[in-house]
């Protein structure tokens, strides 16, 4: 496997890797990083094979003043050992100060996707992920790139700013890889206390719920109403944000005729968890 720790390093080994998929991530990786590896070698394969690469950037600009930039966690080495287990060929790990220049003025932004929803809990964060992701792509040169489904609205942006730029790469939706217990694996899941963790399933039982309710011809109110019931009974869980949504645009819907996706924003202690669930009507 490639280490490339700067972007002439990628740019040198990118020039004569021939087919490309890429990976982006901000480390601490677990099992749910690594099926975007597995995605992006089935991508490759299906198509005459290929080179894998992830990159692993904790990306400054994409966190709020109050955020956890400071404590988001970080542990290079297990990295490398589990990127090496699943296959990929290439890894990019980029310094701040190699990604951000001095004296830089342009950023990306997809108006109207990054001010809804997360976006307005956190002024900026779609900005800072638009623009860390086109430079990726302008470095990397990738010919796909594989996003999880977990973050909802982060794939709808990256979605967006292809197609409004012209951007030339595929853009690869994975399905949430989850605990047995239901939880959406996230590296913050390991800041939270064992009573935390253990109350954080929550948001998958209500998710389940909630989608065979609308399955079964549920009116909205009532979803809104049982998925509210469902995460109170878990007193540790602090309700941030619950939305239903159109699940192909994320417009407001005033009814369930299409389908939707339920996206759950809950903090457990100083920790936001995010999960999001799309429910087809009958
Ligand atoms: P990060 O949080 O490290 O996530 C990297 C990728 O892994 C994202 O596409 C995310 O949706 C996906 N992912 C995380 N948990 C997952 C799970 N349980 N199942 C499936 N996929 C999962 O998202 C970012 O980093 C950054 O915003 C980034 C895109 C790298 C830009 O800085």
């Amino acid at each position: 496997m490639q280490i490339c720790r700067d972007k002439q390093a990628m740019r040198d080994w990118r020039g004569q890797a021939g087919r490309i998929a890429l990976v982006p991530t901000m480390g601490a990786l677990h099992a749910g990083h690594l099926s975007l590896v597995a995605h992006a070698r089935t991508w490759l394969d299906a198509g005459g094979g290929g080179r894998v690469v992830a990159s692993i950037f904790v990306n400054p600009t994409q966190f709020g003043p109050n955020e956890d930039l400071a404590t988001y966690p970080r542990d290079e080495e297990n990295d490398l050992v589990l990127l090496r287990q699943a296959g990929c060929d290439a890894v990019f790990l980029p310094t701040v100060a190699d990604i951000y220049r001095p004296g830089a003025q342009t950023v990306v932004e997809v108006t109207g996707l990054s001010r809804i929803l997360m976006g307005r809990l956190r002024p900026g964060h779609f900005r800072g992920v638009a623009t860390v992701v086109t430079k990726l792509f302008n470095i990397v040169q990738p010919d796909a790139a594989a996003f999880g489904e977990k973050d909802y609205q982060q794939l709808a942006v990256i979605r967006q700013m292809v197609a409004d730029l012209d951007m030339p790469v595929e853009i690869l939706p994975v399905p949430t890889v989850r605990e047995p217990d239901g939880l959406a694996m996230s590296s913050r899941n390991r800041r939270l206390s064992p009573a935390e963790r253990a109350a954080a399933p929550v948001l998958n039982r209500a998710l389940d719920r909630a989608a065979q309710m609308i399955a079964d011809g549920a009116n909205l109110p009532a979803v809104r109403a049982e998925l509210r019931r469902i995460i109170r009974t878990e007193p540790l869980g602090q309700i941030r944000s619950i939305d239903i949504r159109d699940a192909a645009d994320l417009s407001r819907v005033g009814a369930i005729r299409r389908p939707v996706v339920i996206l759950l924003a809950v903090r457990f202690g100083d920790v936001l968890l995010i999960d999001q669930r799309v429910a087809v009507p009958k």
